[in-house]
């Protein structure tokens, strides 16, 4: 996708870190955003920083794992905006803890916004995507954790690497029809993901507090949000479907490969 320019992108999770990074990013292309999020007050927040730069910017409070809340949200990004071009699937929590201490609401809110919310927000904006002919490109967030395993996130783990596969596939799926396909996998971002407890919805067992240890890694290495939100537009630009965008995991990627190669050679034996 090369012209940005009046086009819409749909960010969820865009209150904030990545999502609010892409939202930016997008409109400095001169996009309008609409912005998905639980904590609508930042989402309204960064849309006044969208709209300082001359473009649309309009605001939900949306629950990804909900598909009635998608579909209706969807509806009226149509509505006010006329078009999907770039859709962002990219709210995310996570749950830090060894996965034999899960309760079962750990599992269903982790892969429920992760995995799920992306599927729910496929089905509402895809198929209105594809009808409207223009064109377009999907970026799921996944993570470095969706290419290699780090412990103590299993449910994390699992809803990522599961983004990736469903990533792959729907670019296979959408080749026909000028819609790109891009996979986010970075590794530690300046964001408040070590937070995600904070907005922890009640059915899914209310707020939990930060993990400081992960957070304190973020303050410590984490990269700017707005480089891996350049790193993005750059993979919509040129329809790249794996946006790597930590170069120090690569060695645990090929020892994930490297293991797997093995397994061939261990199967050949007799
Ligand atoms: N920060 C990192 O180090 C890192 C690394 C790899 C991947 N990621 C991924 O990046 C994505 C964005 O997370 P972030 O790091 O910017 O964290 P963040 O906590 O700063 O932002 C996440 C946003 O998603 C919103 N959100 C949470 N649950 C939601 C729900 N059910 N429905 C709608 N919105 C919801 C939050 O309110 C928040 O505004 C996530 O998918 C995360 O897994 C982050």
């Amino acid at each position: 996708m090369q012209d940005f320019k009046g086009r819409v992108a749909v960010v969820t999770g865009g209150g904030s870190g990545l999502g609010r990074a892409m939202a930016l990013t997008f409109a400095n292309q001169g996009m309008h955003i609409a912005i998905a999020d639980v904590d609508v007050a930042a989402a309204d927040a960064v849309a006044a920083e969208i709209r300082a730069k001359g473009v649309k910017a309009t605001t939900a409070n949306v629950d990804v794992t909900d598909r009635a809340q998608m579909g209706a949200f969807a509806d009226r990004v149509f509505a006010e905006l006329g078009s999907c071009d770039v859709l962002c699937n990219n709210a995310g929590v996570a749950t830090f803890k060894p996965v034999q201490n899960y309760e079962d609401r750990d599992w269903d809110w982790v892969v429920g916004v992760d995995l799920i919310g992306v599927i729910y927000g496929l089905q509402a904006f895809l198929p209105r995507m594809i009808a409207a002919k223009r064109g377009g490109h999907i970026v799921n967030t996944s993570s470095i954790a969706g290419q290699v395993p780090l412990g103590n996130i299993t449910s994390y783990h699992t809803a990522k690497y599961a983004v990736v596969g469903l990533s792959d596939s729907l670019g296979i799926d959408l080749a026909g029809e000028n819609i790109g396909c891009s996979v986010l996998c970075p590794g530690l971002v300046k964001t408040r993901i070590a937070q995600s407890g904070r907005n922890r919805p009640d059915r899914f067992g209310g707020p939990e507090p930060t993990a400081a240890a992960v957070n304190a890694g973020i303050e410590a290495t984490g990269y700017d949000p707005m480089h891996v939100a350049e790193l993005v537009l750059r993979a919509v630009q040129q329809n790249q479907p794996y946006i790597l965008t930590h170069p120090e995991y690569r060695p645990q990627v090929e020892a994930r490969f490297d293991r797997i190669f093995a397994a061939y050679d261990w199967a050949e034996r007799k």
